[in-house]
This record gives C-alpha cells, sequence and structure tokens, in this order.
C-alpha cells in the first residue's frame, strides 16, 4: 500500500453504516410552494466521528478554516470560488434538511460567512469573462435564495434575496447575449473573442441556470425593467437549450458528454464556413456530466415529462459504469474511461497534471448530482412546481437508491486523501496511482484538453492575435514517484478546489443515505 493513512481512515469511514432515528414529518420549502416529501425522512444521530454527516460538516469546517480569509477564497479563482459558494449553500441546505437542532450553530456560523462572498465577488471581472464564468455567478446565488427562502423569513434576508436575485438575473441576461441560432441551429458560444466553440459546459449551464431562474427567482426589483417571478423566457430557454444539447451529437459511444464543437472553416460572420456544429473536440472531463443534471430535475419539476429524469438517469448510469464499477462487490482496475476501480477521476487527476479548472470538476459533478436526486416532491400539482405521484417518485428514488453504494465506494476513496489537517485531495484513486504511472490514461483521439493543456493556438478568430492560456497548469505527468509518497502532493496538490470536491461527494452521501428508503 502506497499511503497507509489511506487505509487507515478509509476502513474507518466503512463504519458509516449507522443507525438511524426516525423524524416527525419534515416540510421542505422551495420559495414558491411547500413540498411534502414521503415518506418520511430520516435524521442521521450525530453520536460518532465517522458518521457521514459529521464528515460533511468537517468538510465545510476545513473548507473555511483553511481557504476562507472574511470575504472570499483568495486561493480560488473567479468560477471556482462561485462553485465554492454554491457548494457550501448547498451543504447548509442539506444539513438544515438533515442535520437535526444540534447543527444550527454550525449552519449559523457558516450561512454569516458565505453572505460576506457578496461583496467579496469581483464582479466586475466575471461579467468580462465567458459564458459559462458568468452562469457559476447565476446558480451560486439562485442556490444561496434557496437557502434564505427556506431557512428564515425574516426582512434582513428578504433583502438579501432581493440582492443576490438582481446579480442572478444580470448574469443571466449577460449570458444569454451567447445563444446563437445561426450557428449550428443553436447553442449557446464559450466566447465570441474565438473561434465560435459551441461546448457542453456553457450550454449544460444555460439549461440549469435558466431553468434555476425559472423555479427559485423571486423576481427583480431593482433592475430595469423590473422582472416577476417565474418568468416564461426562462422556462423557454431551459427547453431550447436542452433540446439543443441532447440532439446535436455531443455525446459518445459510452454515452459520455465530449466537450464541445467548432465550425469547419469559420472565418467571420459573413463567412461562416460549414455553418455547422461538425468539428467535434473528444476530451471527456467529470463536470460535463454532471451540470445537466440538476437542469433535467429543474425541468422535470416544471413540466412533468418523465424523459427528462429518465435521461439523466441514463446519463448516471452510463457515468458509474464509466468508472469501471460493474457492482459493489466487483470493480474493472483498467481505466474505464472516467475513472478505475469505480472510482470517478478526470485523466489529469491521476497523471498529477491538473489545471486549477480541472480540479473544480469532480465538486461540480458531486452537487449536481446530488440536486438531481433530490427526493421528489409528491401530491397535486401547486404553483409552479410539478408534484409528481407516489408511483413516480418512488421509481426515482429507487434508481437514486440504486448509485448509494458506488457514491458510498467514492467517498470513501475522497476521505482517505485527506492529510492529518484534514484537507481533501483530489487523486482519489490512491491504490490505482502505481498502474497509472506505468500506463496512464489518456484523452481520446481528438482531443485538445484545452481545459489543462490551455487554449490552442488555432482556436483564435482570424487576424486575432493567439490568445494567452491561463490554465494555471502545474504539473507534467505522468509522475513515477517513489511508492512512500503521498500522490496527493503532486502537481497542484491539495486545494481548495480539491477540498470543495471531498465536500460535495460528502453531501452525496449524506443525502443519499438520509433519503433511501424501501
Ligand atoms: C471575412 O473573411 C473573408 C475571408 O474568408 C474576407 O474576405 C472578408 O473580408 C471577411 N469579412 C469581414 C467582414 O471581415
Ligand atoms: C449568430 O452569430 C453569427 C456569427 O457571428 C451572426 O452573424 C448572427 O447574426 C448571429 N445570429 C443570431 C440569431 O444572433
Ligand atoms: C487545431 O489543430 C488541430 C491539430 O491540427 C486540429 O485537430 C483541430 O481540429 C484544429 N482546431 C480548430 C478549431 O481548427
Ligand atoms: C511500487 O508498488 C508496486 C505495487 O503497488 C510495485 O509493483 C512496484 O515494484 C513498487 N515500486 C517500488 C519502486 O517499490
Ligand atoms: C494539508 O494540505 C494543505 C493544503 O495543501 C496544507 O496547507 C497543509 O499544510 C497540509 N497539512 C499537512 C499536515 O501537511
Amino acid at each position: 500500500m502506497r499511503f497507509s493513512i489511506h487505509s487507515i481512515l478509509g476502513a474507518c469511514l466503512l463504519l458509516l453504516q449507522t443507525t438511524w432515528a426516525i423524524s416527525g414529518r419534515h416540510v421542505l420549502k422551495t420559495s414558491n410552494a411547500e413540498r411534502h416529501v414521503k415518506p418520511l425522512l430520516k435524521v442521521r444521530q450525530l453520536g460518532s466521528a465517522q458518521q457521514s454527516l459529521p464528515v460533511m460538516v468537517n468538510a465545510l469546517e476545513i473548507m473555511q478554516s483553511e481557504f476562507w480569509s472574511g470575504s472570499n477564497w483568495p486561493l480560488g479563482i473567479d468560477w471556482t470560488e462561485a462553485v465554492f459558494n454554491t457548494i457550501e449553500w448547498a451543504a447548509l441546505n442539506s444539513l438544515t434538511r438533515y442535520g437535526g437542532p444540534s447543527t444550527t450553530a454550525t449552519v449559523n456560523k457558516y450561512y454569516s460567512q458565505l453572505l460576506n462572498f457578496f461583496d467579496g465577488e469581483d464582479v466586475t471581472t466575471v461579467m468580462n469573462e465567458k459564458y459559462d464564468d458568468m452562469q457559476w455567478v447565476v446558480l451560486e446565488w439562485l442556490e444561496a435564495i434557496k437557502f434564505l427562502s427556506a431557512y428564515e423569513n425574516s426582512p434582513q434576508n428578504q433583502k438579501y434575496i432581493t440582492q443576490f436575485a438582481h446579480r442572478s438575473r444580470q448574469f443571466w441576461d449577460a449570458a444569454s447575449q451567447g445563444w446563437n441560432t445561426t450557428l449550428c441551429g443553436g447553442g449557446m458560444v464559450w466566447t465570441w473573442t474565438l473561434l465560435p466553440y459551441k461546448n457542453a459546459i456553457t450550454n449544460e449551464l444555460y439549461v440549469s441556470s435558466s431553468i434555476g431562474m425559472y423555479l427559485y427567482s423571486p423576481g427583480d426589483s431593482i433592475g430595469s425593467p423590473q422582472i416577476a417571478a417565474h418568468d416564461p423566457k426562462y422556462l423557454n430557454a431551459a427547453i431550447d437549450a436542452y433540446q439543443w444539447l441532447s440532439t446535436v451529437g455531443l455525446t459518445n459511444s459510452q454515452g459520455l458528454y465530449v466537450d464541445g464543437f467548432h465550425i469547419a472553416g469559420y472565418q467571420n460572420a459573413s463567412d461562416p464556413g460549414t455553418g455547422n456544429c461538425d468539428q467535434r473536440d473528444e476530451s471527456i472531463y467529470t463536470y460535463n456530466q454532471g451540470v445537466v443534471l440538476s437542469g433535467l430535475r429543474g425541468l422535470w419539476d416544471t413540466t412533468g415529462e418523465e424523459f427528462y429524469l429518465n435521461d439523466g438517469h441514463t446519463l448516471v448510469s452510463n457515468v458509474i459504469a464509466a468508472t469501471g464499477w460493474i457492482s459493489s462487490t466487483q470493480q474493472n482496475p483498467a481505466w474505464s474511461g472516467l475513472g478505475s476501480n469505480g472510482i470517478m477521476q478526470d485523466i489529469c487527476e491521476v497523471t498529477s497534471s491538473c489545471s486549477q479548472d480541472n480540479q473544480n470538476f469532480k465538486g461540480v459533478f458531486f452537487s449536481h448530482f446530488t440536486a438531481f436526486c433530490e427526493p421528489l416532491a409528491v401530491g397535486e400539482k401547486e404553483g409552479i412546481i410539478f408534484k409528481g405521484t407516489q408511483a413516480q417518485a418512488d421509481v426515482h428514488q429507487g434508481k437514486c437508491n440504486g448509485y448509494l453504494a458506488w457514491i458510498q465506494h467514492n467517498a470513501q476513496a475522497a476521505y482517505g486523501t485527506r492529510n492529518s489537517t484534514g484537507v481533501y485531495g483530489g487523486n482519489w484513486d490512491v491504490p490505482a496511482a502505481d498502474a497509472a504511472c506505468s500506463s496512464p490514461p489518456q484523452q481520446p483521439a481528438g482531443s485538445s484538453d484545452y481545459r489543462n493543456k490551455g487554449i490552442p493556438s488555432n482556436w483564435t478568430l482570424p487576424g486575432q492575435p493567439a490568445s494567452v492560456s491561463k490554465v494555471g497548469l502545474i504539473g507534467t505527468g505522468p509522475i513515477c514517484p517513489p511508492n512512500t509518497t503521498d500522490p496527493n502532493t503532486l502537481g497542484r496538490g491539495r486545494t481548495p478546489e480539491t477540498q470543495a470536491g471531498g465536500l460535495a461527494v460528502s453531501m452525496a452521501l449524506v443525502q443519499a443515505e438520509e433519503s433511501n428508503y424501501d
């Protein structure tokens, strides 16, 4: 064993199987409707450090004690900080739902910290970044609104909600400028400052941020013109974006989302080449499998169309298979597309060559996965949230229950990467590090891997200077260190991005265990 602390901590986490305490009726509130979730949710007893809810709380505490300055996370960058904020608000939502009264002090402590990020965020800079960057900002403040709406209806919180709603709206408006139907029949470009590139992440974000605006924004009373809650333009944008995303041909033979499309021969608006999405970049990343999931869930909540949920479950099944997961007793040690040994990995994690961007991807995946598998609301259609039948809720929950063993396996692996300060690493499949060293996995042919290697010079618009790559690449992998070396110290090592990944997977585990019923 390369890294003995791994086995000890891993074994501790194996004790996660725990006792349950049945709580009274649990009422989940959204901004617009009460959601009575049946059967009754179970609240975990917080008796022992080996249980998953304290593990999640600890990941949150370490995120803040190690990486929070008082107004932001100085080691993060604009979009990674927006994701930290989203994941932490979601963790607070999870704590209020599942933590019971003993976690109230924890919730209050971190909620008041996160409020400071509203002023700590560098909005001017993000407004000038790419369309994906802008949409992480939409999502973070919607997540905060969900928390504040459910937590305490005070005048102070109403004031925050108003401000957060305005910022979400501003960033959604700015991002929507990237949607373009002339090229490729639809889809959002990553940016207009490079050759048009219609990538999965920007468009998945458009599905998720649009349906999020529809469901959770209370409207905007600050901006001009003012808008009311549940503006149908958001719903229409989400439907159109998913329609485009799911038919343009962005999935590979394993049913995973590849990265995106260029347009062959594009010169400029008057000479757009083929005008079609026909030059595909085959790069595979974990986060491209995640963001669409929360969008699909929101589309189901709004429309009640079952195919949205079914598409999500199909994607999740493809993802789990691509980690080499066969069953809880059998996993493939060979690289399977998105990991090995049943553990989700990006290729750069295995080869210690991740950029700061890519270090953030698994946290993105697990937080959107968690949103997808939230228990369905059951009851009559009320307001704008579709409330499915008990049978529909059971089918969805049954499928989500089927992911529990895989989530546990991943959470254990992640937990095992913590150093003695409690900071998570991003290379969760530590036992595979030696095999990966002699035979490192590779991105498929036809991949630029721009997320780790920087933007290729031929992505520049004709006549424009080559763009400066800002990926923050550290680590050249594959690295074959002595067996005693902790691979999570290689490359960029442990960072707030890898910590957010640990928090997100433990959040997925808490929900999977708490919502599991037969
Ligand atoms: C567009 O590109 C073509 C070359 O393919 C060039 O002849 C033309 O001048 C360009 N048009 C504009 C508006 O830049
Ligand atoms: C889409 O982008 C092209 C190329 O820049 C531009 O010519 C066209 O007007 C845009 N179409 C729409 C509908 O925005
Ligand atoms: C850039 O060049 C690579 C290598 O020749 C090629 O595979 C890729 O398609 C090109 N990308 C664009 C956008 O033209
Ligand atoms: C490292 O461990 C692997 C087995 O995990 C073994 O095959 C290899 O020989 C070891 N290398 C060294 C340098 O000890
Ligand atoms: C754990 O990792 C963090 C982040 O790299 C680092 O700041 C801290 O010093 C590490 N702890 C130990 C005991 O090495």
